[in-house]
């Protein structure tokens, strides 16, 4: 690659090596020759090994870093409670159950966790999974199992949620997308379904790019209208909207309104795994038609065990709620003051919009590298064409410190790169 503009093009350029055919499948592996290069120009921002991940600063190949790159929200990776009953359970259980959540993989410990979940989210019951991922996958999936089936969605939800559709659609079910944060067009799609369709509403309730709260409110209104169901993935919710961490539904008082609720171990809950909250007889049908969740090892008794143990202390230390929510404000305010286009955020995540490829991942290079500040690229095909942005998420033990260390590094990469005067 003799310059960036090459880069920018091979950016460009991914889709047609997907589309490539031929009798070799490698081939296009062997034509991608665009990470290679960017790696080259010390221009790849992806897959960089942390040496530590403190929390609020890290060490990357031996430099510490301010970490404005995680969803570490509420700092609780670090918290002794969650380390010491991840080392608890590991002593006790073992690193891994061996076996999927049907048949071996089940201990008391996934039992007791859903049952608080159940309890906190205020549904009838809780299922634990082994990711995020997974519980999108397998809850659409199961949800919507024939053509008469139709997955609503807000065009830009994640894409365990895409994902989960695909395997819908294989089972015939159909795709109808409602534009952005849009309950008027969401209750447009809903009004021309036909009779003897059944719909299942999705959406995220923060979007996980740009930090947005879901209008729950307007999609929850227009679902119940039409008689469908509605399902938020509240992986961004938890730990950062709502009484005491219970999401957005909660914050914007529908927790009783959306039917089904789910997420991650791996932001607020300092872990890895996935849980699922709604009416006992709908988990129960996924756990029996869902292949990804049948079909796949359980969360692993150390997870879950940190996850419990940061459900606790969510709970018990609601300043972590204040400040990360005080701390996202700060750098929102700032950020805006200074001239930068953030969006609507109003959560734990706060994008700068650069909206262009090559000047994101320059502006990435340059935080890190000159300002020692980590904060991650988000380029096409991950984010709408001129979406570019660099994302910035903000954590409870960030200190004012950290924070003023951003801005500054922020303001002279921004003048650098034009974006702010
Ligand atoms: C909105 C959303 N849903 C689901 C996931 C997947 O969660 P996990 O990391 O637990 O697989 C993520 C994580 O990136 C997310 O942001």
């Amino acid at each position: 690659m003799s310059n960036s503009n090459d880069l920018a093009s091979g950016i460009a350029s991914r889709g047609n090596l997907a589309r490539m055919s031929g009798k070799d499948l490698f081939a296009k592996a062997n034509a991608w020759t665009l990470t290679d290069e960017a790696r080259a120009m010390g221009m790849y921002p992806f897959f960089r090994p942390l040496d530590f991940n403190d929390g609020p600063e890290a060490v990357l190949e031996g430099k510490r870093v301010v970490m404005f790159g995680s969803n570490n929200y509420l700092g609780l990776t670090t918290h002794p409670k969650v380390r010491e009953r991840a080392i608890d359970a590991i002593r006790k259980f073992g690193p891994s159950m061996t076996g999927s959540r049907l048949v071996n993989g089940s201990m008391k410990l996934h039992h007791v966790f859903e049952e608080q979940l159940a309890a906190f989210m205020n549904k009838e019951s809780a299922l634990v999974f082994t990711t995020g991922y997974q519980v999108n996958l397998a809850t659409i999936q199961a949800m919507l199992s024939n053509k008469k089936s139709v997955a609503v969605v807000d065009k830009q939800v994640h894409a365990s949620i895409y994902d989960g559709i695909r395997l819908a659609q294989s089972n015939g079910a159909q795709l109808v997308r409602f534009h952005h944060n849009n309950p008027a067009d969401l209750e447009k799609r809903l009004a021309a379904l036909q009779e003897d369709e059944g719909a299942l509403v999705i959406t995220d309730g923060v979007f996980s790019t740009e930090g947005e709260i879901a209008d729950l409110k307007g999609m929850s209104a227009a679902s119940k209208k039409y008689g469908y169901r509605i399902m938020v993935d509240d992986a961004h919710g938890l730990g950062v909207l709502g009484e005491k961490g219970r999401g957005t539904a909660d914050s914007l008082g529908v927790q009783d309104d959306v039917d089904l609720i789910g997420g991650t171990f791996s932001k607020s809950l300092a872990s890895i795994g996935g849980w699922l909250v709604g009416p006992r007889k709908v988990l129960d049908y996924v756990k029996h038609f869902a292949s990804s969740f049948m079909f796949a090892a359980s969360c692993p008794p150390p997870s879950v065990a940190a996850a419990m143990a940061a459900f606790e202390v969510m709970q018990e230390e609601t300043w972590r709620m204040d400040k990360v929510r005080d701390n996202a404000r700060y750098m929102r305010d700032e950020l805006r003051k200074m001239g930068f286009e953030t969006g609507p955020t109003e959560t734990a995540i706060v994008p700068i919009f650069v909206r262009q490829d090559l000047t994101t991942i320059a502006m990435w290079k340059a935080l890190l590298e000159d300002h020692a500040v980590y904060v991650n690229p988000f380029i096409s095909p991950g984010v709408p064409p001129k979406g570019a942005l660099l994302r910035t998420s903000y954590m409870a033990t960030h200190e004012k410190h950290h924070l003023d260390r951003g801005l500054e590094a922020f303001r002279a990469v921004g003048k650098q790169f034009g974006l702010i005067s």
